[in-house]
């Protein structure tokens, strides 16, 4: 008698769609998740074919969009967007900078059913936040944070922290609570695109880590549920990965500005990743019957240590992206874990860092700004 095949269990429907609107970005952050090369994306989705995408995935069972870039208001047409998707009955976010967010557009996307606003800053200086971003948009942003209370929306505040703004913490926090807001984000920088470009520029050593979680901390004691502040720090300095995405092809489905469909934000990096586009295929293909999304689902495809550890079901074994920059293969296990064999190239990465000072670290390497130039240079 034949032994019984395996049967690979049927992935539940995506949860949460990321529709990266442009890559175009009035900002140049050197911490951006974006492509190096997104300078090589052109060809956007036009609106009627975002409307195919939104109406597909809400068939799918997709509940929450999240609309990004680049800065999603770059896009003219993201009012009729929110309109569609809020029609669909999607929970809609806008993840933005700010600059675009005029009054105008507030009230327009107010009225289209937008139901929830993320707004960016880098620093509670504005010497630093226009550094940072190679920008003039730190009053911009006071200024937008302020229109979005005025319409009465959750004041959600984002600040990406690395070694020139962890001193600041408390700053960042005083400048949130000035604000208003109900939620801040202080979201430690995460090695990938430009800001890995910029690793050794902007990698915090473990005392500012330490300080500043010190510092949230406090706060959190202090002012209770007034603010709520999630402080999550780099991968790098965790002993075990993150599950990141929830799981490769679990709940995430990202749609890049030209329609390519993304299992995680950094997918176009990955080598031997033939990535669907919705251009040719249908969202519900992509998301059941594509290699790309099924790729690194399940436990087939790992290696040891995770192929036998009892937390895979927890961490799925980490990030394949992060392991494939630090281990130069993506199934291997994320190295920032302990049980890696590769962990000491981490320890190696964080020593170097805390043993150099920032203005000599700054002196050493410029930081690469995201910019057209800078991106057609890194692509060539
Ligand atoms: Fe690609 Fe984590 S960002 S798997």
């Amino acid at each position: 008698m034949n032994a019984p095949l395996a049967v690979k269990p049927v992935p539940s429907p995506p949860y949460w769609l990321l529709a990266e609107l442009t890559y175009r970005c009035p900002l140049h952050c050197a911490f951006c998740y974006n492509p190096v090369n997104y300078t090589a994306v052109r060809n956007e989705l036009s609106t009627a074919e975002w409307f195919t995408v939104m109406q597909q995935a809400r068939a799918l069972g997709a509940v929450q969009l999240g609309f990004s870039g680049g800065e999603p208001l770059l896009r003219d047409d993201l009012e009729e967007l929110v309109t569609e998707a809020h029609r669909l009955g999607f929970y809609t976010n806008l993840i933005t900078s700010g600059v675009g967010l005029t009054e105008a557009r507030i009230k327009a996307l107010k009225d289209a059913g937008l139901d929830h606003i993320q707004l960016s800053f880098q620093d509670s200086t504005k010497e630093l936040n226009d550094f940072l971003s190679s920008t003039k948009t730190f009053d911009l942003k006071k200024k937008v944070a302020a229109l979005i209370k005025q319409y009465d929306y959750p004041m959600v505040l984002n600040c990406v922290l690395h070694r020139h703004n962890l001193p600041h913490v408390d700053k960042i926090i005083e400048m949130a609570l000035a604000l208003d807001a109900e939620y801040l984000e202080l979201a430690n920088t995460q090695y990938y695109g430009w800001a890995m470009k910029n690793r050794d520029q902007l990698m915090p050593t473990r005392e500012q880590l330490r300080e500043a979680e010190e510092v949230v901390a406090t706060y959190r004691a202090r002012i209770g549920k007034r603010c709520k502040i999630l402080f999550v720090i780099p991968d790098y300095f965790e002993d075990r990965p993150k599950a990141c995405m929830n799981g490769w092809g679990s709940v995430f489905l990202g749609v890049a500005p030209d329609g390519v469909a993304l299992p995680c934000h950094n997918a176009r990096d990955l080598p031997g990743l033939s990535l669907p586009n919705v251009r040719a295929m249908s969202m519900q293909e992509i998301w059941y019957d594509s290699s790309a999304f099924n790729k690194y689902r399940g436990d087939d495809w790992m290696q040891e240590p995770c192929r036998s550890c009892p937390e895979k079901a927890k961490d799925f074994g980490g990030c394949r992206c992060q392991a494939l920059m630090l281990a130069g293969d993506a199934a291997a296990t994320d190295p920032v874990c302990a049980k890696s064999p590769l962990r000491e190239r981490v320890d190696q990465i964080i020593f170097h860092a805390a043993n150099r000072t920032v203005p000599a670290a700054v002196a050493e390497q410029p930081i690469i700004f995201r910019t057209d130039s800078n991106s057609r240079i890194l692509a060539s």
